[in-house]
């Protein structure tokens, strides 16, 4: 019997995050680069992840690590060249794989020439690609309003020369374009039509809520909010009404839609960068993935991003009843044929592993919630052996926010990384631990990592992990083994057991793509349980454990903090 179809590989993909700069080393400079992500490509289609995320690449002075570019269509030389972009997607191509490029369309280096020939004199053709205001008060030396930028401090900067003030959403050397000005959408456009050209299968877009501000520059209204958050945006007394989430943004989403639409080989895929709640964020995206057997066959298909990060699992109380909460929430928000996505970590943020206590069975079952329910699960690199935080100095940090807030004393910086606010991205950026070796094997023995690899690296690493059965790097295995086997966990329907089938400490729900029927239960819980199973599934298939026990007269045990998934 024919089962229905599935949706487009991107519906159905798992993602992979990687940070070149602390992947793999090939050249001995301390730095990741291009061909240390071919190098390890085997590895990770063993792994079986599917799709590849590679922050930036491009030319840089590199003040944001590669969120500063000054030329997109160079690759910086420490990363390699465009012939090693060429050869990563060949290689990952070749692989089966897919590749995602980091596309940073908000802002620019300050150091990119269109900025400089925009800040060379009032007059000049480029001034009007970025936003340019006078100031207030006699001397225009008063910003334009109040908007503050994303990460606290006014975004407005004064220009000598010129007498004007620019703005930047992020930090000072990174100013915003003005969409408004058709040559600015022409020039990004071409930009990301050229990478697609390329070979890359689609874009993370980089804070792609920011893109367009409100044209009259009304100040921000108050907000009682001191710190932003994944779920609100808000903060430092302020609203980010009129900077953020505005009207046009959504309407550029569709136009990037039309522009990923005209690659007719293969879908390409958009999942943008934003910050909000999921009702907010939903408007971002199109119409989804096609309706498996729906007729008409299709949702309008071009009218916004493919999916949006929903940060908002990295928050949730790791408990039954939260991720219950955050399932319905998901389910109510992004409905099929929409994706939700799944994001517990990436270069901005704290490890996962940090707000779990370290608890490797707790991050399994972690991932199992990430590789199981409704969603494109995003993995961040380390994120499947369990790497820690790093907790280093602001003073001598390499994250250029780190080093805007150096003022604070390191004890202030590590009570809001307890909060969960993280001053100094490098904590979640060190080099990727392969081995016990010197340098955890990521760079020559002799060589000096761009940033210091972990201690905890002797124990946390792949090649321990492969020996242990029992490891987070197994556990990963097994899960993206089972998802690409089964077309239920790819891209079927999530129905949620009744709360009052279960134990409060257990949250199951049922995938379902035509025959293809798997439940899930998961263990918020140390303790060991016997649970009597809700549907007819009976066949125990994975478990977090390295061997599932089996199912007697309808009942499982669960161990703790065990996940479970089982089929007919
Ligand atoms: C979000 C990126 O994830 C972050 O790393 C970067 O610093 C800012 N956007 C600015 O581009």
């Amino acid at each position: 019997m024919q089962g229905p179809e599935l949706p487009p590989w991107w519906a159905r993909t798992t993602v992979y995050q990687i940070y070149p700069r602390s992947f793999f080393d090939t050249n001995g400079d301390g730095i990741g680069d291009l061909p240390g992500i071919v190098r390890k490509l085997d590895w990770l289609r063993d792994l079986g992840v599917e799709t590849l995320w590679i922050c930036p690449f491009y030319g840089s002075p590199q003040q944001d690590l590669g969120y500063d570019v000054s030329d997109y269509d160079a690759v910086a030389p420490e990363y390699g060249t465009r012939d090693d972009v060429r050869r990563l997607l060949d290689e990952a191509h070749a692989r089966g794989m897919r590749v995602l490029a980091d596309m940073v369309l908000n802002h620019t280096s300050i150091e990119h020439p269109w900025f400089r020939a925009s800040r060379s004199s009032r007059t000049n053709p480029k001034r009007n690609w970025y936003i340019w205001r006078p100031g207030k008060k006699p001397g225009g030396k008063a910003p334009p309003n109040n908007w503050r930028s994303l990460v606290g401090p006014r975004g407005w900067h004064w220009d000598e020369r010129t007498q004007e003030w620019y703005w930047a959403s992020f930090l000072p050397f990174q100013p915003d374009l003005d969409y408004r000005n058709p040559e600015v959408q022409e020039a990004m456009l071409g930009v990301v039509r050229r990478w697609l050209a390329f070979g890359f299968d689609g874009l993370r877009l980089d804070i792609f809520h920011a893109i367009f501000k409100d044209e009259r520059f009304e100040d921000n209204p108050f907000s009682t909010r001191l710190l932003p958050s994944e779920d609100d945006p808000d903060g430092f007394l302020q609203s980010y009404r009129r900077t953020l989430h505005h009207p046009e943004t959504i309407a550029f989403a569709r136009t990037l839609r039309r522009v990923a639409n005209e690659f007719h080989d293969s879908p390409r895929f958009l999942v943008g960068e934003v910050f909000g709640q999921p009702s907010v964020l939903r408007r971002y995206c199109g119409g989804g993935a096609p309706l498996a057997g729906a007729d008409p066959p299709n949702v309008d298909s071009d009218d916004g991003l493919h999916s949006v990060f929903l940060f908002k699992a990295m928050r949730a109380p790791f408990t039954a009843a939260g991720f219950r909460e955050l399932v319905l929430e998901f389910e109510r928000e992004m409905p099929a044929p929409l994706v939700p996505t799944w994001v517990f970590g990436n270069h901005d943020r704290s490890r996962r592993g940090e707000r779990l206590g370290y608890h490797p069975e707790r991050e399994k079952l972690s991932a199992a919630v990430q590789l199981t329910a409704r969603g494109i699960p995003f993995v961040y690199y380390g994120e499947e052996i369990g790497m820690r935080d790093l907790a280093l100095p602001l003073a001598t940090a390499k994250d250029p926010l780190a080093r805007m807030y150096r003022f604070l004393p390191d004890v202030v910086a590590r009570k809001l990384h307890a909060a969960g606010v993280l001053l100094n991205r490098d904590a979640c950026r060190t080099p990727m631990q392969w081995s016990a070796a010197p340098n955890a094997g990521f760079s020559d023995p002799g060589a000096a990592p761009w940033l210091p690899v972990h201690p905890a690296a002797e124990t946390i690493n792949v090649e321990a992990e492969e020996r242990d059965p029992a490891s987070i790097l197994h556990c990963y295995r097994r899960l993206l083994q089972l998802r690409k086997d089964r077309p239920a966990l790819q891209a079927g329907a999530l129905t949620l057991y009744p709360e009052h089938a279960l134990p409060p400490e257990v949250l199951a729900y049922r995938r379902s793509f035509g025959d293809d029927v798997v439940d899930v239960l998961l263990h918020f819980d140390d303790a060991t349980r016997r649970v009597r199973l809700p549907g007819d599934c009976r066949l125990a298939l994975v478990s977090t454990y390295p061997t599932p026990l089996p199912i007697r007269e309808g009942e499982a045990v669960l161990r703790p903090y065990e996940a479970l998934v089982i089929g007919r």
